[in-house]
């Protein structure tokens, strides 16, 4: 018995693989088309009228950095809870593993693997 939990420990520490664009690509059809359009640009069905409008999510980069960190924060809600209740917010659907997301300074952060995946699908779709 304490062989197997020692290797389910182990099984846990593995580091995941970081989730790629495809994956985070299903979720942003599931969650995100409504508003910010198929093509991420900010013309979902819902869009029509919204104010403030949702954002063009291929021109997150246009400062010439994916801003990993802002992207990572506004999805999951935590910069907005109060200010800006247009967005919902995606923290319940954003629970799960975490794995580790690389910053724009260069440090590493834990990050639920849907929200990963996510993030590497907006960062693919930069123009
Ligand atoms: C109900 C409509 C709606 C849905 C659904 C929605 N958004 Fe948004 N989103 C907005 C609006 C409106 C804004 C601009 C206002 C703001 O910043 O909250 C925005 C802003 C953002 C921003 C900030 C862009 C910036 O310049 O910092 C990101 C990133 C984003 N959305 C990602 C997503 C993702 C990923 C999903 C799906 C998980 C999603 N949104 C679903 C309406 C929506």
């Amino acid at each position: 018995m304490k062989r197997v939990l020692m290797v389910m420990a182990v099984a846990a520490c593995t580091p995941a693989a970081m989730p790629d664009a495809p994956e985070g690509a299903a979720l942003f059809a599931e969650n995100c088309i409504m508003c910010h359009g198929v093509t991420g640009r900010g013309d979902g069905e819902l869009a029509q009228g919204m104010k403030p409008a949702p954002s063009d999510l291929t021109r997150l980069s246009r400062n010439g950095v994916f801003p990993t960190e802002r992207v990572l924060s506004h999805i999951d809600g935590y910069t907005r809870m109060d200010t800006q209740p247009e967005m919902p917010e995606f923290g319940l659907l954003l629970r799960g593993d975490s794995v580790p997301v690389e910053l724009e300074d260069g440090t590493q952060s834990p990050v639920p693997r849907p929200l990963a995946a996510l993030t590497a699908y907006l960062e693919s779709i930069q123009r």
